[in-house]
């Protein structure tokens, strides 16, 4: 069995607001090998990371990223809506997240966040960033948009890729085999353990998304998924450990 690595999703979604700082930082507090989170562009084409199209849900700003500056959006306070707790807790750019992870080792699944919006140049702004910070050996691109991954690929073939599923099309190894990337992420709820053997014949890495509670877990950790990803990484780090230690 090789061994299975905890992704924070969101950064410590759980426990701390999503796709913040503070949510990183947590995940690496507590021994979480990577972290997970979601890019947009803001107005002036700044990476801004952030789970939503739009800022209502999640800061104390609202309307679309897109149409919102860099300057304007360094304003909104995105832990509040969380917890009073985490006040003031801005919004990340990825040069934010990367200058961070220069003092640490974490793994980080970047998540291109194509699936709605076009973000024209998108791809291309991250990898600039990926190699200014010379961050290619810990990253991996995700995205439920397949020809954001395509695009990475031709842009930069030497980078971690990933095809991220919602639910599985019946065609789903036709497609694995077809773009020859090397990740397979799906929803937790489309793994089973024939489309986990299917995908390691094709040479896939299995990062399924999102397991919280301990069945889930457990599930995943049988399966022998290379990374499991969690809002709850303090707590799946425990069920993983105290599983080991029985099986
Ligand atoms: O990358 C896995 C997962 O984050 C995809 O779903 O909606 O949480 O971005 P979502
Ligand atoms: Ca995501």
């Amino acid at each position: 069995m090789q061994s299975i690595k905890i992704f924070a999703h969101r950064g410590s979604k759980g426990t701390h607001p999503e796709n913040t700082m503070a949510a990183f930082q947590k995940a690496a507090e507590i021994g979480a090998e990577g972290i997970e989170f979601d890019v947009h562009l803001s107005s002036d084409g700044e990476l801004v990371i952030i789970h939503d199209e739009t800022l209502d849900r999640t800061t104390s700003l609202t309307g679309y990223v897109k149409d919102h500056s860099a300057q304007m959006l360094k304003t909104a306070d995105a832990g509040g809506k969380f917890s009073k707790k985490f006040l003031g807790e801005p919004i990340p750019f990825l040069t934010d997240v990367f200058d961070w992870a220069r003092g640490n080792a974490l793994l980080m699944n970047i998540e291109i966040k194509t699936d709605k919006l076009a973000y024209e140049g998108i791809e291309q702004k991250i990898i600039d960033a990926i190699r200014q910070y010379r961050m290619e050996s810990r990253v991996v691109l995700s995205s439920f948009n397949h020809e954001s991954i395509e695009k990475a690929k031709v842009l930069a073939p030497e980078l971690e890729r990933a095809l991220l599923f919602e639910g599985l099309p019946d065609n789903f190894e036709e497609i694995l085999s077809e773009k020859m990337e090397s990740g397979f992420h799906p929803d937790k709820n489309s793994l089973t353990e024939a489309i986990a053997e299917a995908a390691k014949k094709l040479g896939y890495k299995i990062r399924p998304w999102v397991a919280n509670d301990e069945t889930d877990i457990i599930k995943l950790a049988k399966m022998d998924v290379d990374v499991i990803m969690t809002d709850f990484p303090e707590k799946a780090i425990k069920i993983l450990k105290a599983w080991k230690a029985t099986s």
